[in-house]
């Protein structure tokens, strides 16, 4: 059995990205709410950056936006996954990243402050490669009891929960750290909570839906969005 947070497991799970009913059906759902936060291109040529793209679960979402779509991993069947729906995927660590300061409009970090170490380094990358104007977004895991039970003790029981053993919950999130990294690097960051669309749920789980929409909360403890603008210095 592998240990909690390995790697290693979203090499095993190569092939449960994109089905409706696979093992990563709610990092579906998660990726199509963060089109409430990413914004239209503002420039030709303009750049996303998908820090930890998987596999390229962001693709539908920011097609329409107008940014070419970069992204980066550790996984190397992920990325292959993500190739294949269009991303420019290259292999790299989110704590070194091999990208110019100031190189792209928006940044994102969907689902992977929760699984690196230390955090704020992630968040420092992710800052460094991002033009002032550009706008980060992130969501992730809160540390919280809410956070530990939602998405370890019941969440990895659920249907569309979390595969078991992919969270390591000591590597959850502390809110106030996560803003702090982020506003030493001039971004301020404005949080809110996600939860699944109960109707929605059950509809999925009766076979009624493919997909489920993701509500935004006004409480953060458990799955979180942030968002904020790189001001000019
Ligand atoms: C929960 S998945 C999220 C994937 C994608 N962002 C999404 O929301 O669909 C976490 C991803 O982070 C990647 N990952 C973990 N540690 C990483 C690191 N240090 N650098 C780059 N990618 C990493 C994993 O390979 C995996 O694809």
């Amino acid at each position: 059995m592998r240990p909690r947070n390995d790697p290693r497991q979203y090499d095993d799970l190569a092939d449960e990205w994109w089905p409706p009913r696979g093992a990563f059906a709610m990092l579906r759902w998660i990726a199509a709410a963060r089109r409430r936060l990413i914004p239209l291109a503002t420039r030709t040529e303009a750049l996303l950056l998908d820090i930890a793209c998987g596999g390229g679960l962001l693709a539908p979402v920011v097609a329409p936006t107008g940014h070419r779509h970069v992204g980066v991993d550790l996984s190397l069947p992920a990325l292959a996954q993500a190739r294949g729906r269009g991303v420019v995927a290259i292999r790299a660590d989110a704590l070194r990243l091999p990208f110019r300061d100031a190189s792209f409009d928006v940044v994102v970090a969907g689902e992977l402050l929760e699984h690196v170490s230390p955090m704020s380094a992630a968040v420092a990358e992710a800052c460094r490669v991002l033009r002032p104007g550009g706008t980060l977004v992130v969501d992730t895991i809160a540390a919280t009891r809410w956070g530990r039970f939602s998405a370890v003790t019941i969440g990895e029981r659920l249907p569309a929960g979390p595969p078991r053993r992919l969270h390591d919950p000591r590597l959850f999130v502390d809110r106030a750290e996560l803003r702090a990294a982020a506003a030493r690097h001039g971004v301020t960051l404005t949080l809110n909570g996600l939860r699944p669309s109960v109707v929605d749920y059950i509809r999925w789980l009766f076979h009624r839906a493919d997909d489920v929409r993701m509500v935004p909360t006004r409480f953060t403890g458990g799955l979180f969005q942030a968002v904020g603008v790189k001001e000019a210095r």
